[in-house]
């Protein structure tokens, strides 16, 4: 028996969103290389072409889609769409994220909403929608964060949304697992990517590089490891859950953080 079989999903249909960038980019070329073929989902277009068109230099199939995953007829859409043009839906993983850092006594209502419905009900929209159409074997996988286990001063809205996300991971994994479908979390820790550059580009574009490098090494020192994560180590999480080698995996949280935390 050749285990590394357990990880491959030719023939698997799979679709990730805010995979115009970051760990969603890493997320679907992993699951690409893997066999997939991967609708690539994102807010901007052009990132999610810049993800096919890497996917493609590499052997893999992908197409690129925009979509709002706070907008629910969006999603349901975007999942529709799928199964009638490739016939089926196996995975999907629910990882566009923002982060709008702000104290909560000064988080306004409107603000509060984004980050839970990019964050939070963007989980639920694409939960619901894939249930529809998922067949037993099939894998849901939400993108999370380290900020679970943390309480830190400015990610209030953020945290309540992830933590959130855990929630309806586990209760989502209590509902369709009678009917085959696993449902697991991913939660990275601190990783260079958009989300976490963007905090040091100030108001005129320019890009602090030695902030961003002091935040880093802090970032490594939270981890016995000493060193922070790349997009591909929760890639490579993402593969695991989606693919046979997790299925009797399911209601689970993969902390990808070097042990930063170890609930
Ligand atoms: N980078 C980290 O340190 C870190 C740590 C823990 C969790 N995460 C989570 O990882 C996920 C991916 O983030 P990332 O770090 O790769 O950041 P990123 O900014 O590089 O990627 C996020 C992607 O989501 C897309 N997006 C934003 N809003 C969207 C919307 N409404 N609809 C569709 N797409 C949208 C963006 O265009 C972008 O391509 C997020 O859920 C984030 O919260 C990141």
């Amino acid at each position: 028996m050749d285990p590394s079989t357990a990880f491959r999903l030719d023939g698997r249909v799979a679709v990730v969103t805010g995979a115009g960038s970051g760990i969603g980019r890493a997320s679907a070329g992993v699951l690409a290389a893997a066999g997939a073929r991967v609708v690539v989902a994102d807010l901007d277009l052009q990132s999610a072409e810049a993800t096919v068109a890497g996917i493609k230099d590499d052997g893999g199939e992908a197409m690129a889609r925009r979509v709002d995953v706070a907008d629910p007829d969006a999603v349901t859409a975007l999942v529709d769409e799928t199964v009638s043009g490739l016939g089926r839906l196996d995975v999907l993983v629910n990882n566009a994220g923002i982060m709008i850092r702000r104290p909560l006594t000064e988080v306004g209502p409107e603000e509060f909403d984004r980050v839970l419905s990019v964050n939070l009900k963007s989980m639920l929209y694409g939960g619901q929608a894939a249930a529809r159409v998922m067949r037993p074997g099939s894998s849901i996988v939400n993108t999370l964060s380290t900020i679970i286990d943390f309480a830190t001063a400015g990610t209030g809205s953020y945290a309540a949304a992830k933590k959130g996300g855990e929630a309806l991971t586990r209760t989502f994994a209590v509902e369709l697992g009678p009917r085959g479908i696993r449902v697991n979390g991913v939660a990275p820790g601190w990783t260079d990517t958009g989300i976490t550059r963007e905090r040091h580009v100030d108001e005129s574009g320019r890009f602090w590089q030695d902030r961003f490098d002091e935040l880093a090494g802090r970032m490594a020192g939270s981890s016995p490891l000493g060193t922070v994560a790349e997009p591909l180590d929760s890639a490579y999480a993402v593969l695991y859950l989606a693919s046979e080698a997790s299925r009797f995996v399911t209601g689970h949280v993969i902390r990808v953080n070097g042990g930063a935390s170890m609930a």
